[in-house]
């Protein structure tokens, strides 16, 4: 059965913290560091934007005016570049401002994941919507999210997005269990664990941060009680979808093979702009081969035992 109605909304959490990434976020949402020359939640957007959704709702909190600034006119802004006839600084200013209908409400108490995603209740309504996590950046050259909203309509179930990693990264992540279905890149899940203990986790497929959701899950999450962290976890109330009655109509998961940028943590963050820069075609051609001969001037010293991820 085909889902009836377009999905047209992006729900995008930003209400985090920041810790990781002290002090460059005291003042400033972490959201707004820049990935090479452009504010990580922009990519977000502009992801959105790319599989058709233009109805952005951020859920936000305390200390992010900097986000609504960023895509709102910045009028004294405009005028300077204006006056120095700077059209090409102009058009970037621009853009940002006209990406997409942003609207904003705020969490309040951070409660986690699924407490966020709960606060979008009455802007999303009745509808399917997507869910996108700031920290992972997805290449544009592979879409991920238009795929999965091209699963959720012919199947109206929630898809999730879902990637094979390290089995040593599991513990920061929810694990999903996953059966094969006639789609080479679709899966059925039959269970879904929020950061399992090292050691105990049920597959290495981990939900990266896309979600098309069905509006069930607010009902869920109304009553999911806190989970890993005290937090009241989206990945305990899609556990609750892919195994309870089949009203909800299960979950599946889209695998993404492409290129993703975690920028979760400083080390992940660095990689991403190291990784973008280089094939930019402005900076590219002069950074990658500065960068080869830095490489090279390291020499054998790298640390081959890294596993990646700071915790917390
Ligand atoms: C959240 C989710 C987790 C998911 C991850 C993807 O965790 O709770 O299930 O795998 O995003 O990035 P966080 O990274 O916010 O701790």
């Amino acid at each position: 059965m085909a889902s009836p109605i377009p999905i047209t909304k992006a729900v995008i959490p930003v209400a985090g913290l920041g810790t990781r990434f002290l002090p460059a976020t005291k003042a400033m949402p972490k959201e707004m560091l820049p990935v090479v020359d452009k504010p990580a939640i922009q990519y977000v957007v502009e992801e959105a934007v790319d599989a058709g959704l233009t109805d952005v709702l951020m859920v936000t909190g305390r200390n992010k005016n900097a986000l609504e600034n960023h895509f709102d006119r910045a009028g004294e802004l405009e005028a300077v570049l204006t006056s120095k006839g700077d059209d090409e600084k102009l058009r970037k200013v621009d853009y940002s401002t006209h990406l997409a209908d942003v609207h904003y409400v705020r969490q309040g108490d951070p409660k986690g994941l699924g407490h966020a995603v709960l606060r979008s209740k009455m802007h999303v309504g009745r509808e399917p919507f997507a869910v996108l996590l700031g920290d992972d950046i997805i290449d544009s050259r592979d879409p991920l999210l238009s795929r999965m909203l091209e699963v959720q309509t012919a199947l109206n179930t929630t898809v999730v997005a879902l990637l094979e990693v390290d089995p040593a990264q599991t513990h920061l992540y929810g694990i999903a269990t996953v059966e094969g279905t006639d789609q080479e890149d679709v899966v059925r899940i039959t269970g879904l664990v929020e950061k399992p203990s090292p050691g105990t986790s049920p597959s290495n497929y981990a939900v990266i941060g896309r979600y098309v959701l069905r509006p069930e899950i607010f009902e869920i999450l109304e009553r999911t009680p806190p989970g890993k962290g005290g937090e009241i976890q989206l990945t305990d109330a899609l556990q609750e979808l892919a195994t309870g009655p089949v009203w909800g109509g299960g979950v599946h998961g889209v695998v993404f093979r492409g290129r993703r940028y975690d920028t979760g943590d400083r080390l992940d963050y660095l990689k991403a702009i190291v990784q973008l820069a280089s094939d930019r075609d402005d900076l590219g051609p002069e950074f990658r081969p500065w960068l080869k001969s830095f490489a090279d001037s390291l020499g054998g010293g790298g640390d081959e035992g890294w596993q990646g991820g700071e915790d917390g």
